[in-house]
């Protein structure tokens, strides 16, 4: 039975989605079974996962597939199948790709039966896939980001091959739905809503590998909501590269904030999120539906990038300085509680010090809760790898020091506005320092550590913020 069925021919796989996966998922249990009985266990499959929130809900549907093809999920390193979901944003996250290979190399030379899967963004760029047929030829499979739905179906075809399988495509239209996903909380999910960036901004590598903007029909965004809320899903990220130009694409384009309107009408869920916003597209529908609206998180992620006109300008950003800070001013009016946070790169190529000036400047004026701050890394195939004066990295270290200081300095300021309060905190997880402790997070995005046992996770509960330690804060309980 076993031998017949493994050896079912490909071709007797369905041909419309996703029934075909359904078939292949089928097909690797098989594969699954083969394991079993040649090794006497079952076969363990360990994800590890770079990059964005965007990659983080791709692994939780690779997950799913792997949970539905029997595969023991596991966070040990030394598995039967190994999984890297890249990222390429930035360099180093390449390099860290690259460190990590040859160690699997050597786990694999002791566990001859290893399959090592290389999937996600680095994977859409030509040049690293001749580098890993070249000089890493122990990978058994390479997929991308457009074909991440056809799992199942290159794993079966990965175990029926002698060398690396290599199935890549250049882009897509297709969005497929309804595959399994097993997410790393009970309690709160990522949903995507759209896939690929049309805005290249010139340092990004994002719109090459991601490919053109797609956003999923709102029946199918409300479907997969109102399913995680009947699992006990009471969180939900809504995830996109540029979630403000969410449904332009769509045969019939509706808004982000009519999208948001609808999702909030989903019963059991109490916090709704997105990511990432883009201030070029930001519409007073959006900042009125926020303002309106009991579940929508009071938080929102603003990239800046640069605070500087001209810098901002040759990024291709589509705003300035002003606009920007005016943009901060008119959402600060209209939801007074609101969080902030960003994304500042520092480095860009001309970047002079007057620019970066610029860039402090709006950090004192925009009251940010928090920063994240990039050293500027030079991507292949985007207009700023070309661009003349690349700033050298004595300079972009000493600013990025400067930037730093100041973020953290700001952000202090501004999230200690919050000490004292008792507020609702989303509890996450028992404290991975102090087990008496669980970490939870408030509306706005901030984290808070408090006495409470693993009882509590998933459920909301108030907290008095009783100290802030410059990111996060420590607190108590308030009962009645
Ligand atoms: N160099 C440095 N940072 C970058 N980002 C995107 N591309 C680059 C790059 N080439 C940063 C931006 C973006 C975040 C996700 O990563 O700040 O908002
Ligand atoms: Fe990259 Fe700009 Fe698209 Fe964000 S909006 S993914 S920074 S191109």
């Amino acid at each position: 039975m076993l031998d017949y069925t493994i050896t079912t021919e490909n071709s007797a796989a369905p041909e419309t989605e996703p029934q075909r996966q359904q078939f292949f998922i089928e097909k690797c249990r098989l594969y699954v079974e083969d394991f079993r009985i040649r090794t006497g266990r079952t076969p363990t499959a360990n994800i590890r996962t770079f990059g964005c929130q965007m990659n983080e809900r791709d692994s939780e549907k690779l997950r799913g597939i792997l949970a539905q093809a029997g595969y023991e999920l596991t966070e040990q390193e030394d598995a039967d199948l190994v999984i890297y979901n890249t990222c390429t944003v930035r360099e180093n996250a390449n390099l860290k790709v690259y460190g990590r290979l040859g160690y699997l190399n050597g786990l694999k030379k002791k566990n001859p039966l290893m399959r090592i899967v290389l999937c996600g963004c680095m994977m859409q760029e030509k040049e690293v896939v001749e580098k890993i047929r070249k000089s890493y030829p122990f990978v058994d499979l390479i997929f991308g980001t457009h074909n991440i739905w056809q799992f199942a179906e290159l794993l079966c075809r990965m175990h029926e091959s002698r060398s690396m399988l290599v199935e890549l495509w250049e882009s897509t239209d297709q969005v497929v739905e309804e595959l399994p996903a097993q997410r790393t909380y009970a309690f709160k999910s990522g949903v995507n809503i759209m896939y690929g960036c049309n805005n290249f901004c010139t340092y990004c590598i994002v719109p090459y590998v991601r490919g053109r903007e797609r956003s999923r029909e709102p029946k199918d965004i409300l479907r997969e909501v109102e399913a995680l809320a009947a699992d006990g899903v009471v969180e939900v990220m809504l995830l996109g590269q540029n979630v403000n130009s969410y449904g332009r694409t769509l045969e019939h384009p509706v808004s982000f904030a009519s999208l948001l309107r609808e999702v909030e009408k989903v019963e059991g869920i109490q916090r709704i999120r997105f990511m990432t916003s883009h201030p070029k597209d930001l519409s007073d529908e959006l900042i009125e539906v926020m303002a309106d609206s009991e579940k929508i998180c009071p938080h929102l992620h603003l990239p800046l990038q640069s605070g500087s006109s001209a810098l901002l300008h040759r990024m291709n950003r589509h705003y300035t300085k002003e606009s920007y800070l005016a943009l901060c001013e008119k959402l600060r009016a209209r939801i007074p509680e609101l969080s902030l946070t960003t994304d500042i790169i520092v480095g860009f190529p001309g970047e002079t010090e007057e620019d970066f000036q610029e860039t402090l400047d709006v950090v004192r004026r925009a009251r940010y809760d928090s920063a994240f701050t990039f050293v500027y890394s030079k991507r292949t195939g985007t207009p700023a790898a070309s661009y003349p004066d690349q700033v050298s990295e004595e300079v972009v270290k000493d600013r990025f020091d400067r930037l730093l200081a100041l973020v953290q300095e700001t952000g202090k300021e501004q999230i200690s506005r919050f000490t004292g309060r008792t507020m609702p905190v989303l509890v996450e997880h028992v404290n991975t320092q102090d087990p008496g402790l669980v970490t939870g997070r408030m509306s706005n995005n901030l984290i808070v550590h408090f006495p409470g046992d693993a009882q509590l996770i998933g459920t909301i509960v108030p907290v008095t913020l009783t100290e802030c330690k410059g990111f996060y804060f420590m607190g108590e309980q308030t009962i009645g």
